[in-house]
C-alpha cells in the first residue's frame, strides 16, 4: 500500500541517484544540465544527491603513487559516492570529441578499487555544449570505459546542443518538446532502477515465463 505521509509520490519505491557534471568550471552548462536532472529526478519521487566534479577531481594516475600512498581523497569520494548510491547521472562537456581528461582519470583511479565500483551500477549520460551536436559524440566514447567496467549505461542518451542559449531563466531547457523528452529520458531511467531495486524477482518471472528449456528439437538455428 501506498504510504501517503512519505515524500516518495504514490508508486516510486525509494532510489537515490548520485547526480553530478563532469566539468570544472564555475558557469559550466553541464552544471545547469546536472541541477535540472536532480530536481526532475526529485520532482519525480527520486533522492539526489548532488555533487560538484572537484569532490572527484585526481592528480594524474600513476601506479607508483597508488602502491605508495594509496587513493587520493577525490578517487575515494566517488567510490563511496557510486557505492551508496543505487545509480548515477553524469552530464559531461565533450572535449575534443570525448570526455574530460578529469572524468577519464577519476575513471581510471575508482577502476583500481576491489571490489570495482562501477561493477553492475546503472549509469545515465548526459551531455550540454554550445555546439550543434550537444556533445554526444563525448558521451559514446564515455560509454566505452563505464562498459568494459561492467556499468549499465542506459542506452538513451541525452545531448542538449547550443546549450549556452538552451536554458529558460527558472533553468529549465527552453524548448518545451526537448524539455518533455529529457523528463521522459530521466524518468525511464529511474523506472529501471527502481525496478532493479525494488522488483528483482519481475526479473526472475519474466525469464521464467519466456524461457524455454534447451532443448535441439525446438532450439532455433541461430
Ligand atoms: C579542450 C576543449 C575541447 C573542446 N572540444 C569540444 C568538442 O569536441 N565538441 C564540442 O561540442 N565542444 C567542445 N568544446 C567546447 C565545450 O563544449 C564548451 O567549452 C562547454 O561550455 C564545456 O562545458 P561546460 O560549460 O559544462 O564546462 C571544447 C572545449 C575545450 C576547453
Amino acid at each position: 500500500m501506498p504510504d501517503t505521509d512519505s515524500p516518495v509520490p504514490q508508486d516510486r519505491q525509494p532510489i537515490r541517484l548520485l547526480v553530478f557534471s563532469a566539468s570544472l568550471r564555475s558557469d559550466s552548462v553541464n552544471g545547469r544540465l546536472a541541477r535540472l536532472a536532480a530536481t526532475t529526478i526529485e520532482a519525480n519521487g527520486g533522492a539526489v544527491d548532488f555533487r560538484p566534479m572537484a569532490d572527484f577531481d585526481t592528480p594524474s594516475y600513476n601506479h607508483d603513487e597508488q602502491d605508495r600512498d594509496g587513493f587520493p581523497p577525490g578517487a575515494d569520494q566517488l567510490r563511496e559516492c557510486i557505492q551508496t548510491n543505487d545509480a548515477f547521472v553524469i552530464s559531461s562537456p565533450e572535449y575534443n570529441s570525448s570526455m574530460p581528461g578529469a572524468l577519464k582519470n577519476s575513471i581510471d583511479w575508482v577502476s583500481r578499487f576491489s571490489p570495482q565500483p562501477f561493477n553492475e551500477k546503472h549509469g545515465l549520460l548526459l551531455s550540454a555544449s554550445p555546439s550543434m551536436g550537444g556533445g554526444n559524440r563525448g558521451l559514446w566514447a564515455l560509454r566505452v570505459p563505464f562498459e568494459h567496467l561492467g556499468a549499465r549505461v542506459y542506452p538513451d542518451m541525452f545531448s542538449l546542443a547550443q546549450a549556452h542559449q538552451g536554458f529558460n531563466g527558472e533553468g529549465r531547457i527552453a524548448d518545451a518538446q526537448l524539455q518533455e523528452r529529457f523528463e521522459n529520458n530521466i524518468v525511464g531511467f529511474m523506472d529501471l532502477v527502481e525496478a532493479s531495486k525494488h522488483y528483482p524477482c519481475v526479473k526472475t518471472r519474466w525469464v521464467e515465463y519466456l524461457g524455454e528449456h534447451p532443448d535441439p528439437v525446438t532450439d532455433r538455428v541461430e
